[in-house]
């Protein structure tokens, strides 16, 4: 029988790869799941310490970038994989999918759990963080989440997306704006994201942590106001096909499931019956 196919994990903000109790835990229970699968769990910088810190700190873009080289590297995955994404990681994942997609073992399927897919607009409970960084990090948001500088040196501005002012947004977001391709079309982010087998989008109905909860599932405001919402099939994106995500949908790649709970608050038996035998087997 042939090895299983390898899975990589990136870890949400707050976070780090590997501590027992959080993404840590998930690896052992992947590991448990599927006997001799290869888990890599992402750690961005040298150190649990740095790695926390860079969730906060380092520019996306650096980030996806380091991580593509890394998966480029690594002679396990050069038959393929499958990617799980957390929080943050929903979005740097599907970056590295976009932008190396064709230089990497190709992704199977791409799993996103309480992303933000575009972006958010208010940090409610602060990622559950009562904390300095956490002042630190809605201050600056509010006044100056596109100045260029927040955008290099702070990583929730590269997904902060004001739908009061679209147009900033769409040519100040350094990160959430060129992959969702709002800045200009690239084709190669189109073309590899197609080469996907699935990507799966979960949601939790009662996130307090994520503003809207819909980014999830790739919806957002409607440009000009903060209360309604469009969204994946209602919007422009999806409408004018800039990211290919109409053409995945009607093929059947995309599939959009969804959680009673609040942020990232899932059981071990709903992630086996849900995702695990259907797209990790
Ligand atoms: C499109 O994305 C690829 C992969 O990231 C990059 O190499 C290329 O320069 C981009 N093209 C444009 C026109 O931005
Ligand atoms: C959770 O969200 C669902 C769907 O939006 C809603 O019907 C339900 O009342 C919410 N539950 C709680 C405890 O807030």
């Amino acid at each position: 029988m042939a090895d299983p196919t390898p899975i990589v994990l990136w870890h949400g903000m707050g976070d780090t790869c590997c501590l027992v109790f959080s993404l840590g835990m998930f690896k052992t229970y992947l590991e448990k799941q599927i006997p001799g699968v290869y888990v890599l769990s992402l750690r961005i910088g040298n150190s649990a310490i740095e790695d926390l810190e860079n969730g906060y700190f380092m520019y996306p873009n650096k980030q996806v970038e380091t991580v593509c080289d890394v998966l480029a590297k690594d002679p396990k995955l050069q038959d393929g994989f499958n990617a799980i994404g957390f929080s943050q990681g929903s979005q740097f994942l599907r970056a590295v999918v976009q932008r190396c997609g064709h230089k990497v073992g190709p992704v199977k399927n791409l799993v996103t759990i309480g992303g933000q897919h575009q972006g958010v607009y208010g940090i409610p409970h602060c990622f559950a963080l009562q904390h300095e960084t956490c002042d630190y990090v809605r201050k600056l948001l509010n006044y100056a989440a596109y100045y260029s500088w927040v955008q290099k040196s702070l990583v929730q501005a590269t997904y902060w997306h004001d739908p009061l002012d679209d147009a900033t947004y769409k040519k100040s977001s350094e990160f959430l704006a060129d992959i969702n391709n709002e800045r200009k079309i690239n084709q190669t982010y189109v073309q590899n994201l197609n080469r996907l087998d699935h990507f799966i989008m979960v949601k939790f109905e009662n996130d307090s942590i994520v503003q809207p909860k819909e980014t999830e599932w790739f919806g957002f405001y409607a440009p000009g106001q903060a209360e309604e919402i469009l969204s994946l099939q209602q919007s422009e994106l999806y409408k004018m096909d800039r990211l290919g995500l109409k053409k995945m949908d009607e093929d059947g790649k995309l599939v959009f499931l969804s959680q009673p709970g609040d942020h990232l608050r899932f059981t071990e038996e709903w992630f086996t019956e849900n995702i695990l035998k259907r797209y990790l087997l």
